[in-house]
């Protein structure tokens, strides 16, 4: 922990990548693992993009009923303690593969969505985006004025990451010297290749997650193991001990 707050304070360029550990303790449930959405819905079935084509419905009907948990959810001490360090200047941005929204809740600035997000919904056809507030989700499934059923603006499986996100994701990861990845499996590509790029690119790889993922054994510097709304607001409070000395 001593050494990564170092890290983080001698003036190294820092990102983090989140996943959805991080929400956890927020009350939302991971994909994997126990317990998680993909043990219970077949994501292929659920959120493909084709089976979101074939029988939108279907995939409205999951979809509504996460949004439920999504919007009452609160940013919890890790999102609140990623806020804290960007506020320092010791934190650049933070790439995340959630569509809840919670870092921005959490006052982070500078986030790219590298999966979309569930704020809006988009047409597959006119491209037109909407606010999620704009509809009730008892009635499914929502339409654009284009008359096209919309999608959820989260990125299906299947379908590209958006340009923009993708483009800054990977100029970031090239750019860091430190990548601080929390809460993710590392299993879904290319999300996860970018601890990769900034290794090869000479980053320092800080894991912050209670169980190994599939980066630990080969790509990690460092492993702080434990829960990130635990071991966050340890690290931000370490870092910002260092900058007050
Ligand atoms: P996963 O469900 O694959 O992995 C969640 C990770 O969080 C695991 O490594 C857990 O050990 C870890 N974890 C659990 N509780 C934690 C806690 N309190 N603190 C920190 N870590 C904890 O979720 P992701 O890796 O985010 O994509 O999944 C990646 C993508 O797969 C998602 O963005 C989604 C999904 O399919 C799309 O839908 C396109």
């Amino acid at each position: 922990m001593t050494d990564v707050a170092k890290l983080l304070t001698n003036g190294r360029r820092a990102i983090a990548l989140t996943g959805a550990g991080i929400s956890v303790s927020s009350g939302i449930p991971t994909f994997r693992g126990q317990g998680g959405l993909w043990s219970r819905f077949d994501p292929m079935e659920f959120a493909h993009i084709e089976s979101f084509r074939s029988n939108p419905v279907r995939s409205w009907e999951l979809f509504a009923e996460l949004a439920k948990g999504l919007f009452a959810a609160r940013p919890n001490p890790a999102h609140l303690a990623l806020a804290e360090l960007e506020h320092h200047g010791l934190l650049r941005c933070i790439i995340t593969q959630n569509i809840d929204g919670l870092h921005q809740a959490a006052g982070s600035r500078e986030v790219i969505e590298f999966h979309g997000n569930a704020r809006e919904l988009v047409c597959l056809n006119c491209r037109a985006h909407y606010p999620a507030s704009m509809f009730s989700f008892d009635s499914l499934p929502p339409y654009c004025n284009c008359g096209e059923i919309l999608k959820p603006g989260a990125v299906f499986f299947g379908e590209p990451i958006p340009k923009t996100a993708l483009l800054r994701a990977y100029a970031e990861s090239q750019q860091c010297q430190v990548m601080l990845v929390i809460g993710t499996s590392a299993l879904v590509e290319p999300a996860a290749s970018l601890p990769l790029v900034a290794k090869e690119h000479g980053a320092i790889i800080v894991e912050i997650n209670p169980e190994p993922s599939a980066l630990t054994a080969t790509v990690t510097d460092y492993l702080l193991e434990g829960e990130a709304e635990v071991v966050l607001p340890q690290l931000a409070a370490a870092a910002t001990n260092y900058l007050a000395i």
